[in-house]
């Protein structure tokens, strides 16, 4: 039997949200510490892993990635296939993207596991001059779904690897 030295658990998570609220920057920001002012619209399915260390194990993230355009998703069903955990992003400044969180919620919900860490992401938290949402109605979806919230920035790095271990913490 193959012996995997180099983790101890794979945890698969996805990230969903519209288009241009920062999935493959929070991504890339999170798996290679980089950062694309102009990244382009994700078509299809991408995937990056990081291996993280929380209480003492191995936790290898494979990190799904997918268009928030319609036109380009791939198959919904095998994209949640066995995610454990999922970041629903939003940005802060653009109002319809907290509005299709509701949309985003129920997809999940349908299509994933019924045991799937649920975090709601509220990403370009360095723009808070152009703020459209605030924390507290943010705060009112998470806990009305039993879900948890944060702000952070791929831009600024901020918050980022916190999201990431703060829900990979939650399904070891
Ligand atoms: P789709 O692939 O179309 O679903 O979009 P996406 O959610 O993957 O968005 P993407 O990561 O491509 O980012 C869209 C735009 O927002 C790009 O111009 C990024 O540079 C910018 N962006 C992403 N994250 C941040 C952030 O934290 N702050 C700021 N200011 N801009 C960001
Ligand atoms: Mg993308």
């Amino acid at each position: 039997m193959a012996k995997n030295d180099d983790y101890d658990y794979l945890y698969k998570v996805v990230l969903i949200g519209d288009s241009g609220v920062g999935k493959s920057n929070l991504l890339t920001r999170f798996t290679k510490n980089e950062f694309n002012f102009k990244s382009t619209s994700t078509i299809g399915v991408e995937f990056s892993t990081r291996t993280v260390s929380i209480q003492n194990k191995k936790i290898k993230a494979q990190v799904w990635d997918t268009a928030g355009q319609e036109r380009f998703r791939s198959i919904t069903s095998a994209f949640y296939r066995g995610a454990v955990a999922a970041l629903l992003v939003y940005d802060i400044t653009k109002r319809e993207s907290f509005e299709n969180v509701d949309k985003w919620y129920k997809e999940l919900r349908t299509h994933g596991d019924k045991k799937m860490v649920v975090m709601l992401v509220g990403n370009k938290s360095d723009l808070k001059h152009l703020r459209s949402i605030s924390v507290e109605e943010a705060t009112r979806f998470a806990e009305t779904n039993n879900i948890s919230f944060i702000e952070a920035s791929a831009l600024e790095a901020t918050n980022v690897d916190t999201a990431f271990t703060n829900v990979l913490s939650d399904v070891y």
